[in-house]
């Protein structure tokens, strides 16, 4: 008796956690249009046909989860039901994630992964630059935040100003922080005040364009620095971080393997990615002004940069600026650390040889083989498909063309099918 009540009462709570953990994401109406200026939200825009948009809604109710304790509400809207709010916000596609604070709109274009969401989300939800108040509060942040900024020294002064309005443009894609020398402690390298620093992979990293005689060239060397240090020093490249990559202007080196389903890697692609990982952890002062090194698991994502289909793994260079790339002319068996520190000094020096680039032919021929790129693979996944996708306008042509050409024929026909119909009536 008594285990059944437990058991039943065990069934209750399930099921109130389960209904609670549902509920999290607020279903949200065109009311929403009233609503959104009171507080923070993390909006979905979704349409209910859209795969894409499924595919998120696991993601989006962890999301839910993780922000459960914060001030961001997290909701999601039904676009097809709700066309004001898609209006209204200038939805162009689905789903579109939003972060609405007030009369602030950012739109979301990174990864559809819970923490990159839930990191945005939490970026925004603060001010700009967040005070760090107790020193204990360094533990977790440094735990969390696998990277972040930090500004020691008091809120007044050209270099914090400077700071605060660096940290407002780039709010959505790192973390700020300021604090003062005594909370510090020795959780960072202080030792004049202010100090600016980059925390990534358990290390300081000082900024060190301080000339504050000339304010111009401090305020650009600030920015520069924020944009180029916001990213980890090996960083997975993926579609969602591509772009952002692409604005640091320096030579983006990657590792391109390929990854299963899984998002696993064959232990010899393994191997070829710490062998790149170790030349800019060992040779970062060398290097990190000009190349940004990464890796990549979907080799399509460089494939329509390098127009060709690159063998895995292999390394490709691409100079962000002008969108030429490099490729080394050993073969990838042969690369070693050596081989590749000589192949980027070619490239400073500007004697590797380059190909691609910007100029309208190279679009021209990067489009077409995007296309047949696409093509080949929509054929290898479905050739039946294809060939109705193929064969549908192909037919509407050739009778556009027959209509067209012999219009007599076609009124011919139809005639005889009339009779053919009769005939068969008459059968009956
Ligand atoms: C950064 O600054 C701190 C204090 O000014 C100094 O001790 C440290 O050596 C500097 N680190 C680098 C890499 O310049
Ligand atoms: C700072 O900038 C001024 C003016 O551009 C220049 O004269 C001075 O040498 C610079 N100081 C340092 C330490 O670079
Ligand atoms: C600082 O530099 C940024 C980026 O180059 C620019 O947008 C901004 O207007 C500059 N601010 C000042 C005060 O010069
Ligand atoms: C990209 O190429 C241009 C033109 O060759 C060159 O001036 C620039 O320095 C290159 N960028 C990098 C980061 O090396
Ligand atoms: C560029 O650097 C490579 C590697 O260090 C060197 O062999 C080559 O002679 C250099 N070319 C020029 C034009 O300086």
């Amino acid at each position: 008796m008594v285990s059944l009540t437990r058991i039943s009462f065990a069934a209750l709570l399930y099921a109130v956690l389960m209904h609670t953990a549902g509920s999290r994401v607020l279903e949200l109406s065109d009311r929403f249009l009233d609503a959104h200026k009171d507080g923070q939200w993390l909006v979905m825009m979704y349409a209910p046909w859209c795969a894409h948009c499924k595919r998120l809604e696991p993601v989006w109710s962890h999301v839910a989860q993780h922000l459960h304790a914060t001030p961001i509400r997290v909701g999601r809207v039904d676009c097809t039901r709700f066309t004001s709010i898609t209006s209204a916000f200038k939805i162009k596609g689905f789903p579109t994630i939003l972060f609405l604070k007030g009369d602030q709109k950012y739109i979301y274009e990174g990864d559809r992964t819970r923490e990159e969401i839930v990191k945005f989300a939490l970026r925004l939800s603060g001010p700009p630059v967040q005070e760090i108040t107790k020193t204990q509060s360094f533990d977790l942040i440094k735990k969390e935040r696998d990277l972040y900024f930090l500004y020691v020294g008091d809120r007044h002064g050209v270099l914090w100003e400077l700071y605060h309005k660096t940290a407002n443009i780039f709010q959505a894609h790192a973390f700020f922080y300021q604090s003062h020398p005594n909370v510090v402690n020795n959780h960072a390298p202080i030792d004049n005040i202010p100090a600016l620093l980059v925390y990534k992979e358990n290390l300081h990293y000082n900024f060190t364009g301080h000339n504050l005689s000339n304010l111009d060239q401090v305020n650009e060397t600030l920015y520069k620095w924020v944009n180029a240090e916001r990213f980890p020093t090996f960083p997975k490249v993926t579609r969602g971080n591509i772009n952002q990559l692409f604005l640091t202007n320096k030579n983006l080196v990657l590792a391109v393997l390929e990854e299963n389903q899984l998002e696993e890697v064959a232990p010899d692609m393994l191997e070829f990615r710490d062998m790149v990982e170790s030349v800019i952890k060992n040779k970062r002062n060398k290097y990190h002004d000009h190349f940004q090194f990464g890796w990549i698991g979907s080799p399509n994502l460089v494939n329509s940069i390098a127009m060709m289909t690159l063998p895995i793994p292999s390394l490709l260079v691409i100079n962000t600026t002008t969108n030429h790339h490099h490729i080394p002319e050993d073969e990838t068996e042969k690369l070693t650390p050596y081989v590749i520190e000589l192949f980027l000094e070619q490239i400073r020096n500007e004697s590797a040889p380059r190909y691609g680039g910007n100029s309208w032919l190279v679009c021209g021929y990067r489009k077409w083989f995007e296309m047949k790129t696409v093509l080949i693979s929509m054929w290898k996944g479905n050739p039946i498909l294809m060939m109705v996708l193929l064969g549908l306008p192909f037919g509407f042509l050739s009778l556009i063309c027959y209509g067209i050409c012999c219009p007599d024929l076609l009124d011919a026909k139809d005639d005889e099918d009339e009779n053919a119909g009769t005939y068969h009536m008459k059968n009956d």
